[in-house]
């Protein structure tokens, strides 16, 4: 695939999936802006390839997005390819939660891939030519995740954001589609513990979790014009975990 130049921004592209898919799309010549609440490990990413940036940008603060945003446009130019990759969860039944847990997980999860979106999407608007945003959910908020139900929640309103974002968004030229993760090998899988990890690998049809380049892939051909004619859909990299409709 060629993204010879394009700009791409990702969020959560300090770590695991969103660290793959800023280091593929720039190994298939787009300009990439990792951007993370991590700035430290979004340097890191950066650090692997020259032609990515680093770039703080906090999902939970508008002020950081707009700043993030002008930054990008002032640096690399208007976004081609927007990927909201960042997340965040403290598995746990949910009875055991409270109402700030709720708020922080609905937040990042959902809100703030809301105000990315609101943000980044007017210069690429403006710029007239088109656009692919691609946003990763997971397959919590297809299918329901014991120990995860607010992130499901939250993961079940992205996916929908999607289609409409999708349907709005058509008259311009630009794509917007999902990709549902099964569970992948980063640092956040691996914060779970030691028996729901042994229990999704058991149940994974292909016995084995996903490794995070293999996600970038599905990203990668939602970002491409492979998908020119593709809007408004959820793919589920899975291994097979879920295969409901
Ligand atoms: N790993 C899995 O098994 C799995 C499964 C399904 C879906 N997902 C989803 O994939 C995405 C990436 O997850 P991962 O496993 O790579 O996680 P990760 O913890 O390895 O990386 C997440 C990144 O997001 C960043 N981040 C968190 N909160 C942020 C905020 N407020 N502002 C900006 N950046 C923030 C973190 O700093 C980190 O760099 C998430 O949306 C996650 O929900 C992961």
């Amino acid at each position: 695939m060629d993204f010879t130049d394009k700009v791409a921004v990702v969020t959560g592209a300090g770590s695991g999936i969103g660290r793959a898919i800023a280091t593929a799309l720039a190994g298939n010549g787009a300009v990439v802006a990792a951007a993370d609440r991590d700035l430290a490990a979004a340097e890191q990413t950066a650090a692997a390839h020259d032609r990515i940036i680093a770039v703080f940008l906090d999902l939970t603060s508008d002020s950081s997005i707009r700043s993030a945003r002008d930054e990008v446009v002032r640096r690399l130019g208007a976004t081609a390819i927007l990927v909201n990759a960042a997340g965040w969860d403290q598995p746990g039944p949910f009875l055991e939660t409270d109402e700030q847990f709720w708020r922080d997980v609905v937040d990042i999860n959902l809100v703030g891939h809301v105000r990315v979106s609101h943000a980044f999407l007017q210069p690429m608007i403006e710029a007239g030519r088109g656009g692919k945003v691609v946003n990763i959910a997971s397959d919590a908020g297809r299918v329901g995740s014991a120990g995860e139900t607010v992130y499901a929640g939250a993961k079940g309103g992205l996916i929908a954001f999607t289609k409409s974002l999708a349907r709005e968004l058509a008259r311009y030229q630009i794509n917007v589609n999902c990709v549902c993760p099964g569970p992948t090998d980063t640092p956040l899988f691996r914060s779970l513990p030691d028996s729901m990890r042994q229990a999704l690998t058991r149940a994974i049809p292909f016995r084995r979790v996903a490794q995070p380049a293999e996600i970038a892939d599905a990203v990668l051909f939602f970002a491409s014009d492979l998908a020119s004619y593709v809007t408004g859909q959820v793919l589920s990299v899975s291994g097979g975990l879920t295969m409901a409709g």
